[in-house]
């Protein structure tokens, strides 16, 4: 069996921007570690331990009082939005021990996204949070999904956006287009600010665009790029371009779709899915024209989603069992999810190992005389 684990020293997305209001305190589970988040009255995120510092109650039960402060439900220490406790209601003397200052987590807002770095933060310089620039640009309409708690190792969903040769059967009457597996795919990796990525291209000429493809993209017959990318363990995005056959290089010719996902990992076995659309705003759908290419898409997307959750909570089931002599089998086109787990595989045992060097150390030497 696979060791599905997750990688821990990575820019996670926490929600999109407009999940947090100001003053609303969030709990969330990410990468096993409990954390609260609330938009200060300044608009900035910020993010601590859950774990109030007295007795572990969960800060996110607490409210946010008039002064911005963060009160524990339990026995009322307040914290500011640095993390320092600033009240303590059961010393009179106004005493707070140092040591009831929160532990922080690294958060950036970026691009409609609020990212958070569950692992050790001294490593989260060296790496940007992907950029997301549709989701930002007023030249195109963002469409996007609630977070949908997925009972799955994240790692199950980022090869299924990166493998098309599902679409016949899983999605067969909606995206179902057996031809699009037979594409060939060309494998591009590399690293982006610190983030190695993998991404596949499928480029096809004179293609016959499925009826909803053209509903979505106005023409009939098209050439294509199809791309997969996953741009970071926290983030995958797919792009379809389309124009008429020899247009593909004028950009006013050119339809379709950047899509984002959003993979962070809740633990082994469970992960947060959120989804966006991007069409550019004055792209209208064929079959209505006063309905935008984006809402066409965003409407049939529900669907597809509720298949490819269902199917990956039972691959998930499956991993109860011993593998006991069984072995998956990767397919021709399935190279970019042997080389995405194999960049998960070597960044999951260089964590553990860093772990162990810092266990380690912590071990106190004994003086041989
Ligand atoms: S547990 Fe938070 S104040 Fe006591
Ligand atoms: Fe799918």
């Amino acid at each position: 069996m696979i060791p599905y684990h997750y990688i821990l020293n990575s820019w996670y997305v926490a929600g999109f921007s407009d999940e947090f209001e100001v003053n609303q305190l969030k709990g969330h589970k990410i990468c096993d570690k409990p954390i609260v988040t609330w938009r200060t009255q300044a608009g900035e995120v910020v993010a601590f331990d859950n774990r109030c510092r007295h007795k572990r109650m969960p800060l996110s039960e607490g409210r946010i009082m008039p002064d911005g402060t963060l009160e524990c439900a339990y026995h009322g220490l307040c914290y500011d939005s640095s993390g320092a406790c600033v009240a303590v209601p059961s010393h009179p003397d106004g005493n707070i021990p140092t040591q009831l200052q929160l532990t922080s987590f690294p958060i950036v807002e970026k691009d409609g996204l609020v990212w958070i770095w569950p692992g050790d933060a001294a490593n989260s310089h060296d790496v940007e949070p992907p950029a997301t620039p549709e989701i930002a640009s007023g030249e195109w309409e963002s469409i996007h999904s609630d977070p949908m708690q997925v009972k799955a190792n994240y790692l199950l969903l980022i090869e299924n956006l990166m493998d098309i040769t599902h679409f016949y059967p899983l999605h067969d009457g909606n995206i179902g287009d057996i031809d699009n597996s037979r594409i060939p795919i060309k494998l591009i990796e590399g690293e982006v600010e610190g983030n190695r990525f993998v991404k596949t291209i499928r480029h096809v000429e004179g293609y016959q665009q499925p009826p909803f493809l053209e509903d979505w993209f106005v023409y009939d017959v098209v050439d294509r790029d199809h791309t997969h990318c996953m741009v970071s363990p926290g983030l995958t995005r797919v792009e379809m371009r389309v124009a008429p056959p020899g247009e593909l290089d004028q950009s006013d010719k050119i339809r379709g779709y950047t899509l984002f996902h959003t993979h962070t990992p809740i633990d082994d076995t469970h992960h947060v899915w959120r989804w966006c659309v991007n069409c550019r705003v004055d792209h209208m759908s064929k079959g209505d024209r006063t309905v935008s290419a984006a809402q066409r898409v965003a409407t049939m997307f529900p669907e597809v989603v509720a298949q490819d959750l269902w199917a990956l909570e039972k691959q998930q089931e499956m991993f109860e069992y011993s593998d006991d002599g069984y072995m998956e089998v990767f397919l021709k086109p399935d190279k970019a999810l042997r080389r995405i787990r194999q960049l998960f595989s070597r960044a999951q045992q260089a964590e553990q190992l860093a772990k162990k060097d810092q266990e380690l150390d912590k071990v106190p030497l004994k003086s041989v005389s």
